[in-house]
């Protein structure tokens, strides 16, 4: 039995789907603080299969233990966090709390049980600024902001638990832009208010629900000047999640894979890619250069290719195309 906390989230409910239709059991585990619960509906209507849905919270231990001794979970699968950087730097504490705190009392839930199977949602963030592209799992680690702390400073604890402890099996998995929804548009991402992310504020734009896109810099050294990232079809993203649970399910040993593309596109591409895709026009202007901010940032994804046979199959067009598939149809939380 696999439990996925934070399993009603974005990137949570599209790896639920697959591991259903891998036959795999599973149960979630969320505190409906940043999705909602018919989310559950959605995966049985796509799956035909209802996975059991506890709303708990990370940092109550006595809800972890109730999951923990009414199933016997083999392997979590940890989403469940706090992810939005501006607001990490407003509210650090709550951030540290959420994230690192919910995550400790996760570990040692599982630990009084005996489970020693983790795969923990990290990111792209962990890795320091650098000009030198592809970033590989071995490119320097460096935070500037709390939320990546938050997931630096867990991925070292899970380093320092593996030391410990031999019989444990973890994957941390470094996310680049996850983007795209599920081909049924029944599930995908829908941010609370002003997105913090490119795609959900291009489709909250499409849906005439904000006036206009800012395109934070146009002056970078890239091909049309604008920011150039790895975006994910989140589809994929989530084959990486069954592709890693099928690593250590027989397997001890810590792994780190980065899971993007490997392609880079600038917000101007993404943007034409989203008009031609869906045949809407998007409103945008160019806004000065955003702090913190690098020119490029892409994966490299040998690692996971050669490792666990992740190679992501899904091109930009159709991250698009589903992003709005979902989004055009989905009724949106108070934009304001
Ligand atoms: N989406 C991205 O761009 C991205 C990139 C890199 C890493 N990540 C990481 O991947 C994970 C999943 O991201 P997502 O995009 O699906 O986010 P999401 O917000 O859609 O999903 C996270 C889920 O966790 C739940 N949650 C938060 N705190 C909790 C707590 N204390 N107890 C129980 N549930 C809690 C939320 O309600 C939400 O449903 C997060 O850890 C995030 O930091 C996301």
């Amino acid at each position: 039995m696999i439990l996925l906390t934070g399993g009603t989230g974005y990137i949570g409910s599209h790896t639920a789907v697959k591991l259903i239709e891998q036959n795999e059991d599973i149960i979630i585990l969320d505190n409906l603080s940043n999705s909602k619960a018919e989310v559950i509906d959605s995966i049985e209507t796509i799956t035909g299969k209802r996975p059991k849905f506890y709303q708990t919270d990370l940092l109550d231990i006595d809800g972890l233990e109730q999951i923990f001794k009414e199933n016997k979970i083999d392997c979590v699968i940890h989403f469940a966090g706090l992810k939005a950087v501006g607001e990490s730097v407003e509210k650090p504490l709550l951030y540290f709390n959420n994230n690192i705190t919910g995550t400790i009392k996760l570990l040692m839930t599982m630990q009084k049980y005996n489970c020693k199977k983790i795969i923990f949602s990290s990111s792209a963030t962990v890795y320091g600024t650098t000009q030198v592209m592809p970033l590989t799992e071995n490119s320097p680690l460096g935070v500037t902001n709390p939320y990546g702390r938050t997931k630096l400073v867990i991925e070292e604890m899970l380093n320092d638990l593996h030391v410990a402890d031999k019989e444990f099996g973890i994957v941390l998995l470094r996310y680049f832009n996850p983007i795209g929804a599920h081909k049924s548009g029944l599930i995908g991402e829908n941010p609370n208010g002003i997105p913090n992310n490119l795609m959900p504020y291009i489709c909250k734009v499409a849906k005439c629900e904000l006036p206009q896109l800012n395109v934070f810099g146009n002056d970078y050294d890239t091909v049309d000047g604008t920011g150039v990232r790895d975006y994910i079809h989140v589809e994929d993203l989530a084959v990486g999640h069954v592709l890693s649970y099928n690593r250590i399910k027989t397997n001890n040993g810590i792994y780190t894979y980065n899971l993007g593309t490997g392609n880079g596109y600038s917000v101007l591409q993404v943007i034409k890619a989203f008009e031609k895709s869906n045949d809407v026009k998007i409103n945008y202007k160019i806004a000065p250069r955003r702090a913190g901010d690098v020119a490029t940032v892409y994966a490299s994804t040998k690692k996971a290719e050669e490792e666990i046979g992740f190679k992501a199959q899904y091109g930009i067009e159709e991250m698009c195309r589903d992003s709005w598939n979902f989004a055009k149809t989905t009724k949106s939380y108070n934009t304001k």
